[in-house]
């Protein structure tokens, strides 16, 4: 496991180092690896220990035909997701979303306003920008929205296992509008709901594109103390 070389894994760095990667290394992640981040991402905890998270994960050819067969999909068809995508983007939500596509716009050259640009951009989503995996997380239809929180918690461990071994990743909402199709490629059944994936390998830190970091709001304007 040469590849996994841990520099530091106290929580404060992990937290620090993670970003969402949307360039990689044209390089697989060695099997146990992969394995390790599993292995430590089925820790997380869940409402009465339901752990309601499946997960399909592809390598190698498993990952070409998935890329192939996405890219063929989007193109033909509308998004369609199991869960609800978020209705608006209002005040905040809106400022923080234009702050963050225009850093990731701008880290590669694509000027606000030019549409063409970003949209390619946003195709990249179903490339898997370029990674050499892909996890795709599903939970348990009945459990609803807490068993989609209880996946949520485990799409972090995940990100944070994986960034210890060295390997960078991204959460994908944007393929869970493919939900259709991942159901179909993977033979994942109706009572289980596509929650979002996760593409995932050694990451291109010589792109642009891995260079810009995102802000994260103070604690004082998230948090409300009662003290009496
Ligand atoms: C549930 C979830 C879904 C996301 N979906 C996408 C996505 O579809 N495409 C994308 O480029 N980034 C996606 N992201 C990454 C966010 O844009 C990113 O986490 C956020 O801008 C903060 O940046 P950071 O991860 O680099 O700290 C998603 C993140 C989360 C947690």
């Amino acid at each position: 496991m040469t590849e996994s070389i841990v520099v530091d894994t106290s929580l404060e760095a992990l937290l620090d180092a993670r970003i969402s990667c949307r360039a990689y290394e044209d390089r697989q992640v060695p099997r146990e690896v992969i394995e390790e981040i599993l292995r430590l991402a089925q820790k997380t905890p869940s409402w009465c220990n339901t752990q309601p998270w499946q997960v399909a994960i592809t390598e190698g050819e498993g990952t070409e035909r998935f890329r192939a067969g996405l890219g063929e999909y989007v193109m033909a068809n509308a998004q369609e997701s199991d869960f609800e995508f978020p209705r608006e983007y209002q005040g905040i939500y809106k400022s923080r979303r234009f702050d963050c596509a225009m850093a990731l716009y701008s880290s590669v050259g694509i000027e606000h306003g030019d549409r063409a640009g970003s949209a390619a951009q946003t195709m990249k989503n179903f490339e898997l920008f370029g990674a050499p995996h892909v996890a795709i997380i599903t939970t348990d239809e009945a459990l609803g929205t807490y068993g989609a929180v209880d996946c949520g918690l485990y799409v972090n461990s995940f990100l944070l296992a994986a960034q210890s071994l060295g390997v960078a990743t991204i959460p994908q909402a944007a393929l869970a509008g493919s939900s259709k199709f991942i159901h179909e490629h993977f033979g994942i059944d109706d009572t289980r709901k596509v929650v979002c994936a996760i593409s995932f390998g050694y990451p291109d830190t010589d792109h642009p594109v891995n260079g810009f970091r995102t802000e994260r709001e103070t604690v004082g304007n998230v948090v409300q103390w009662m003290t009496n």
